[in-house]
């Protein structure tokens, strides 16, 4: 399945950047919760060739596709993570497809068509980007760290908006980015750039995919008040393991 699905994403990911080139049409699911005609076209495409090469297989995706399969495995899908990044053309964006068993992420693929970067993982077989096995970083101390976060879209109204969160692990670490991409984030922790991401109230689509990834490149994945990750939740905490405690320390404060 896993090469099924990084084909599906590559050819997602260039439909994405081909509508980019040729114009795209913005529409508001919120005040500030953008939709494109690509996210929708892309949506369209991908459950097309699920259905078409595993027919009995379930399907969740952002953009309202809910295919109850007769298997047990559900794809969880984003076909455009990063939107709002999309939207301005700001060339951070990424397509995720997790793969569910049960409760269990068994494959993953997030792939950001403009780096040409694609990052997969198969349960207990590794994490890989364009092929080459990849690890999480090394470094022991939050002071020490750069850490990645994002915000809800209704961060102007909800309690649980993370700016206090994100308050406090900025006084104490080299830097918190915010780059508009959960799933790609969650790479960048895999792939040993960055040494930790957390977010809260997020989507089964932003967070199923990387979090194998994460997990399979020898990090560690919980949500974030550091109880077992649930990739059909909404909250997620993911370091490189060293940081982990300090950082969810931190979290809930
Ligand atoms: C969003 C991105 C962003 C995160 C938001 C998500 P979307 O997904 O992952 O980084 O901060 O919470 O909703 O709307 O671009 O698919
Ligand atoms: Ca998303
Ligand atoms: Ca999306």
């Amino acid at each position: 399945m896993i090469e099924q699905a990084r084909q599906i994403a590559l050819d997602a990911g260039r439909l994405l950047t081909a509508k980019l080139e040729s114009g795209i049409t913005i529409e508001h699911k919120g005040s500030i919760d953008l939709v494109t005609d690509a996210d929708r076209a892309a949506e369209e495409y991908i459950v097309g060739q699920i259905q078409s090469m595993f027919p009995h297989h379930g399907i969740l995706g952002e953009e309202g596709a809910r295919i109850e399969g007769a298997s047990e495995f559900l794809w969880v899908i984003d076909p455009l993570d990063g939107t709002t990044n999309f939207a301005h053309g700001l060339p951070y964006f990424s397509v995720s497809l997790g793969i569910l068993q049960g409760n269990e992420v068994v494959a993953g693929v997030v792939y950001n068509p403009v780096a040409g970067e694609c990052f997969a993982a198969e349960r207990g077989s590794g994490a890989f980007l364009n092929g080459k096995r990849i690890q999480v970083s090394e470094q022991a101390a939050v002071q020490e760290s750069l850490l990645a976060t994002g915000f809800p879209y209704d961060v102007a109204t909800a309690e649980k908006n993370n700016l206090k969160s994100f308050e406090l692990v900025t006084r104490v670490s080299q830097g918190v980015r915010c780059q508009g991409s959960a799933a790609l984030d969650l790479c960048q922790v895999a792939a040993g750039r960055i040494d930790g991401f957390w977010e809260r109230s997020l989507n089964p689509w932003d967070i199923a995919a990387g979090s194998l990834i994460v997990t399979e490149a020898g990090g560690r994945v919980t949500d974030c008040s550091g109880q077992d990750f649930n990739p059909l939740g909404r909250d997620v905490c993911a370091t490189n393991g060293l940081i982990h405690a300090e950082l969810v320390k931190i979290l809930t404060k």
